[in-house]
């Protein structure tokens, strides 16, 4: 990254301490949908703390990525509940479609993640998935799919 105003902002937002260092991730993660690793490296520079360390923080938290991520995040039930009411074939319908897999989960575009989890909170609508924490209930392969195709048109409308 060239500038890091941006990052100097969000430091002097939480105070350059040591102890804003999750503060600071979680805005630099929700600015880039993920924690580009040379912003990592600034950050852990600037509170002292160094970069094994920094590293092991945005490592052990759930909700920090050090990957890129789309700008649509599909989550994907697989808990007991979402499972037995049939959530693999919806998995699999979603990751044929966008050409994705167990290990390759975000699209070149940077449009789409996708990702399984074992329990969105919301088992009575099972199988049940979320678009960037938007529920979606009693879900399956082809409405999955339709629901995909119109954030596609949304995206195609927004390029316009
Ligand atoms: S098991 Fe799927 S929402 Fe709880």
């Amino acid at each position: 990254m060239e500038n890091f105003k941006e990052i100097d902002d969000i430091i002097a937002l939480h105070g350059n301490d040591k102890s804003s260092i999750i503060s600071i991730l979680h805005d630099v993660q929700h600015k880039f949908n993920y924690i580009p690793e040379d912003v990592l490296e600034y950050v852990s520079e600037k509170l002292s703390i160094s970069p094994t360390k920094a590293f092991g923080i945005a490592t052990f938290y759930e909700n920090f990525s050090l990957q890129p991520k789309g700008k649509y995040i599909i989550k994907i039930c697989d808990g007991t509940a979402c499972h037995v009411r049939k959530s693999t074939p919806i998995i699999e319908a979603l990751r044929k479609e966008l050409n994705l897999s167990e290990e390759k989960i975000t699209t070149d575009d940077l449009m789409f993640t996708v990702e399984t989890v074992s329990c969105l909170g919301a088992c009575g609508l099972a199988p049940v998935i979320t678009i960037n924490d938007k529920v979606y209930g009693k879900m399956t392969p082809e409405a999955v799919v339709d629901l995909l195709n119109e954030h596609r048109k949304e995206i195609g409308n927004e390029d316009k």
